[in-house]
């Protein structure tokens, strides 16, 4: 039944095509955030279904994290699922969303490798959508920390185009907490930040016209703004804007507390890094675009991590100092032959 009125909604919007989709984030699968944005996808006719974490698991980058334990040891988050339940299920109310106990990018794994394969009606997802994040992950240091888009960049590892979404709303609220409307009368915060995603979404896939959604190696990590709804419609509808993750950024900042010996961060506390290395260089910074009003950024990044500039020679004498396991497949070779043929990391060209 389910499917027959998504076929026919799908129809009457005019949808081409209807992508498989694999959904997760790190905020877990009960919050606001991704179950609104699985409902505009499934809306548009797309197999939607959500493997995520059974608690929040921000913060865990691209980390790998299966559980030692078959059952769950604690309620999952907002006591959706109790514990005792198995550590990998489902919602109780939609076959199409799962919980596993593990971090972001493992629930890619357990989705690929598992719960797909084996409880859905396709093996290989065309999309990978992370999010909507409650909090913004602006600048490399937040790319290599979130959670969200670690996902992604497991899915990319496996080919497989994957997009991770922010807003600037940064507090998760479970997904029953969501209203129609608000008391000034505009949909939810969660509901707009998933409607802006989904049209995005849409976009792309209608541009690839039934080819991959994105090349091979490719993400995209797209900030949206402080969306304003509880209070007003100053920030509802905000422009995409072509961004790069490298621009006016800042590193966390160690503050050491002497009257207890520990640590704590300052989040942001030090200007980072600010070469543009790849891509296009005139394109302004993500940072800059989300502090600079209501918009929202759209960063291209590949895990093509090589340098690709060819002019540097980074010197490397000092490999000749590595002793190599000559029983380690291929090591010998590669350590005499570079050694021999040159000391630069990139041949120079003119
Ligand atoms: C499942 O749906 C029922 C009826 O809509 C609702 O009362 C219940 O809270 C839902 N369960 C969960 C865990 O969300
Ligand atoms: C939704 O409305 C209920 C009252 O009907 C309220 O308690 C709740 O806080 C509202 N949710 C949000 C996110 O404002
Ligand atoms: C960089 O960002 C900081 C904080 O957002 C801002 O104060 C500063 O003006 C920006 N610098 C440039 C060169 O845009
Ligand atoms: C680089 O970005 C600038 C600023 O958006 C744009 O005008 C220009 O066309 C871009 N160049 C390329 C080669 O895409
Ligand atoms: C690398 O070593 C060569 C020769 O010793 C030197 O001329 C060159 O400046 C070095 N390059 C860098 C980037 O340090």
């Amino acid at each position: 039944m389910r499917s027959v009125l998504l076929a026919a909604g799908a129809a009457l919007l005019g949808v081409a095509q209807s992508l498989n989709v694999l959904m997760t984030n790190d905020d877990g699968f009960g919050t606001a955030n991704i179950r609104e944005l699985y409902k505009q996808m499934s809306a548009l006719g797309h197999n939607c279904y959500i493997v995520a974490s059974v608690t929040d698991q921000s913060d865990v980058g691209g980390r790998v994290e299966f559980t030692t334990s078959p059952k769950l040891l604690v309620d999952g988050e907002w006591g959706i699922v109790k514990a005792g339940a198995p550590s990998l299920g489902t919602d109780p109310n939609d076959s199409h969303i799962w919980y596993y106990n593990g971090t972001p990018a493992t629930q890619v794994l357990v989705a690929l490798d598992y719960v797909l394969p084996t409880f859905a009606n396709f093996d290989i997802p065309d999309l990978v959508i992370s999010g909507p994040n409650f909090g913004w992950e602006l600048g490399p240091f937040l790319y290599t920390i979130s959670g969200t888009v670690g996902a992604t960049y497991a899915a990319i590892e496996r080919g497989i185009p994957a997009i991770a979404f922010a807003s600037g709303n940064d507090v998760p609220i479970p997904y029953y907490w969501v209203n129609a409307t608000t008391t000034v009368g505009l949909q939810d915060p969660a509901t707009i930040t998933a409607r802006l995603a989904a049209s995005f979404i849409q976009s792309m896939i209608d541009k690839a016209a039934g080819s991959r959604v994105l090349p091979k190696g490719y993400g995209i990590t797209i900030n949206l703004p402080h969306i304003t709804s509880y209070t007003s419609d100053e920030c509802t509808n905000p422009p995409f804007v072509l961004s790069r993750m490298a621009g006016n950024m800042s590193t966390d900042k160690a503050m050491y507390d002497s009257s207890t010996g520990l640590f704590n961060y300052e989040s942001g506390g030090v200007p980072a890094m600010r070469q543009c290395r790849n891509g296009n260089c005139s394109l302004p910074g993500e940072v800059d675009v989300l502090t600079s009003g209501c918009k929202s950024s759209v960063t291209v990044f590949t895990l093509d991590y090589d340098i690709s500039d060819n002019r540097v020679c980074v010197n490397i004498t000092d490999l000749t100092a590595v002793t190599l396991d000559e029983h380690a497949e291929h090591s010998g070779h590669f350590g005499s032959d570079f050694e021999h043929h040159t000391r630069c990391l990139f041949v120079v060209l003119k």
